[in-house]
């Protein structure tokens, strides 16, 4: 991502309500250029909902928000700068993959023969050029999911929105969608905000995450910082000579904020866990702090792994904090 890529979309206090329940609450945030944007949350919390405002298929009842500059009291001017996959999309059984793209780029105002060209390269660019005359009827799940973001590129936009586009891909599947929206933000240098469940997808392909839960937003950052900010319980394994393996424990179990586990499997293992509301940093410091305890005890140690937090901690983490 370049240094200083350009503001594409900044949302100031965006809420919908629906009659009595609120679906958006007071949501600000802003992406750039190249971004890729994880949009997470529980079911209900909101994200296609804020999809729906930032595409104008809702209007907001407060806040307002722009896309690639243009403010959101001009939508039709919007409508023009932004592609979306939508979390149920119907597709005409009737059309081929071509003859689809083609219509959508018409709508775009695209003259007959650019369409044609836009459609083969779009239908390239997912990997359908094979099946680009065959009847959508006849399209598997992940072929009519990839027909969908060719869809949402069709007019070049500067924001795409992708409502959940690998819900029920197998891993190839998943693979390639992945591949297809790493490409659209890093060559074409669109903004890609990417509402999904799949926590490790985000981890691999998302330069920042924003986590909604009940309308509101609970956190916005990158991923690192979005692990780090919270309670995250961090665990590690530490090898020592069978033997040791009592002496290591006792030393351990002086140190405070952590529990210690050995299984029947790998007796020379313990298994530390660190314990309570941790921040990541201490946690660091939690665990040098047991490797101390088990030198200064003059136990041998053969192997110490440390495993990292993990997106989907920090999302569980949060998540049920607030149904506190
Ligand atoms: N048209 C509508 N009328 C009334 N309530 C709605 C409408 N659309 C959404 N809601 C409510 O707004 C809240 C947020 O829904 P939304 O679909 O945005 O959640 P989501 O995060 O996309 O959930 P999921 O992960 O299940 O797709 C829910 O309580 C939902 O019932
Ligand atoms: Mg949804």
């Amino acid at each position: 991502m370049p240094v200083m890529a350009i503001v594409t979309l900044d949302a100031r206090g965006l809420t919908k309500r629906f009659g009595a329940r609120t679906a958006v609450e007071e949501v600000s945030f802003t992406a750039r250029q190249g971004e890729v944007v994880g949009l997470l949350g529980p079911n209900g919390a909101g994200k296609t909902t804020t999809i729906r405002l930032l595409t104008t298929v809702l209007s907001p009842t407060s806040g307002e928000f722009s896309v690639d500059g243009i403010p959101s009291d001009q939508p039709a001017r919007i409508r023009q700068r932004v592609g979306v996959l939508p979390e149920s999309a119907g597709y005409p059984a009737h059309q081929t993959g071509t003859e689809f793209l083609r219509y959508h780029a018409r709508l775009f105002g695209l003259p007959r023969r650019d369409a044609t060209t836009v459609a083969e390269r779009l239908l390239t660019e997912v990997g359908l050029a094979e099946r680009a005359g065959s009847r959508i009827s006849t399209y598997s799940r992940g072929m009519r999911q990839r027909l969908g973001i060719a869809r949402a590129l069709v007019n070049d936009p500067a924001v795409v929105f992708l409502d959940e586009p690998t819900l029920g891909l197998d891993p190839a599947g998943q693979r390639q969608v992945l591949g297809i929206v790493r490409d659209a933000a890093q060559r074409r240098g669109a903004t890609v905000i990417l509402s999904t469940h799949t926590l490790p997808e985000v981890e691999e392909i998302c330069s920042s995450v924003l986590i909604l839960d009940r309308g509101r937003i609970l956190t916005f950052g990158t991923v690192s910082e979005v692990t780090r900010a919270v309670a995250v319980s961090r665990s590690g394994q530490l090898r020592v000579p069978i033997d040791s393996v009592g002496r290591a424990a006792a030393a351990l179990a002086r140190v405070a904020g952590l529990t210690v586990e050995v299984t029947d499997e790998r007796p020379d293992v313990l298994r530390i866990t660190l314990t309570g509301r941790v921040e990541s940093d201490r946690g660091d410091a939690g665990m040098n702090e047991a490797l101390r305890a088990v030198l200064a005890a003059d136990v041998p140690v053969l192997s110490f792994d440390v495993e990292g937090a993990r997106l989907s901690d920090a999302f569980l983490a949060m998540t049920e904090e607030s149904q506190r």
